[in-house]
């Protein structure tokens, strides 16, 4: 489908993840909970915690610097960073200034987004216009959270789901091999936020001693709802992109699905009725690492399948917001 615009596509990928593991036998530990159930409900095995002193725009610097050795790059090219977070290292300046300077990038165009775990993919596509209508030749996205950071040790129900790390991708403007950027879809819908969200600290609710008190700077969520949404959204998502692509889920490759939860990604596969070989899955290594996920998985997706001449690989995801989208890319070798 041709837009009239210059063709955009990933030249680099990169991912980081700290040192630290910590499995279900550890967290067993801290809170009530077992390895048999996490396993069971979840999937999720281990995740990576970063240190107390290595923050979201460290592990973001990380990926990114990947990812550009990936691409060939140097750091003097790159003419724009967009990092999906909902973990900034601070409310502001962005996460993405701050890893513009740790990666002596020049003074480009630097920003956040938070589209929670829909994140990356919001990025993806906003670098991929800005690009197409502008002057910038390559631009960095970023997904890189620290979610160990805003978890709540006394909610066993979601401090056993999520893990830190970061992804990276260098997209270019020009023609050669790479994943092309054959387009997006995304929605969002605001009417119920405290689905999932983290409420204190913002306008609403400013830090003070009730806010620490009522633990609402850590993230809430309910899960059996959202787990009920996240699968009928991320099937329209992929259903939606495909068919305007004139394509169907049994002509994907492979799909990159959000690493939230081992049995979403099942609901979805029967949905699409596609076999489940086809998911690229790493979440019982790394829990939901949110806008991270996306590009984690992508990177150690194209590594470990080794994408064809040709393939379609599907993203799709899904967040707070609500948020959820899809990204088609066609590998080109
Ligand atoms: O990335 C953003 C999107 N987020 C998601 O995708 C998360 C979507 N939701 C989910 O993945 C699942 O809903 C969870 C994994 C969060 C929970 O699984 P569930 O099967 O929906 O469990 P539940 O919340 O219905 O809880 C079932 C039981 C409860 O006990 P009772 O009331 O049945 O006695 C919980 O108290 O499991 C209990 N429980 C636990 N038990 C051991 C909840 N957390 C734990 C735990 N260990 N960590």
């Amino acid at each position: 489908m041709s837009t009239g615009y210059p063709m955009t596509r990933i030249v680099g990928l990169g991912s980081f993840a700290p040192e630290r593991v910590v499995t279900n036998h550890d967290l067993s530990k801290r809170v009530e909970t077992s390895d048999e159930w996490i396993v069971s409900r979840t999937g999720i095995r281990e995740r990576r915690f970063a240190g107390d002193a290595e923050t979201t725009s460290d592990l973001a610097t990380e990926a990114a610097r990947r990812a550009m050795a990936d691409a060939g790059v140097n750091p003097e090219d790159i003419d724009l960073v967009v990092i999906a977070t909902i973990t900034p290292d601070m409310a502001f300046p962005s996460t993405a200034c701050l890893t513009q300077a740790k990666l002596g990038l020049g003074k480009v165009c630097s920003f956040d987004l938070e589209a929670a775990c829909s994140g990356f993919l919001y990025g993806l596509d906003v670098a991929d216009a800005l690009l197409k209508t502008r002057d910038h030749r390559l631009a960095l996205v970023i997904g890189a959270e620290k979610l160990s950071s805003i978890m709540d040790w006394e909610d066993r129900a979601t401090c056993v789901l999520f893990g830190d790390g970061a992804g990276a991708a260098v997209l270019a403007k020009d023609e050669g091999q790479g994943g092309e950027l054959l387009g997006f879809f995304s929605e969002a819908d605001g009417s119920n936020p405290s689905l999932l969200c983290q409420p204190g600290g913002g306008s609403a609710h400013p830090a003070s001693e009730e806010t620490l008190r009522q633990r609402q700077h850590y993230l809430k969520m309910n899960g059996r709802e959202i787990f009920k949404v996240a699968v009928r959204l991320m099937e329209r998502a992929t259903r939606e992109l495909l068919e305007k692509h004139g394509l169907t889920p049994a002509d994907v490759s492979c799909v990159i699905p959000h690493q939230a939860n081992a049995r979403i990604v099942e609901s979805l596969a029967q949905r699409l009725e596609l076999p489940m070989d086809r998911f690229f899955c790493n979440l019982d290594r790394y829990g939901n690492t949110s806008a991270a996920s996306i590009p984690i998985a992508l990177n150690e997706a194209r590594d470990a399948w080794g994408f064809e001449n040709g393939d379609h690989v599907l993203m799709v995801a899904f967040g707070a917001g609500l948020t959820w989208a899809s990204g088609l890319l066609r590998w080109k070798k």
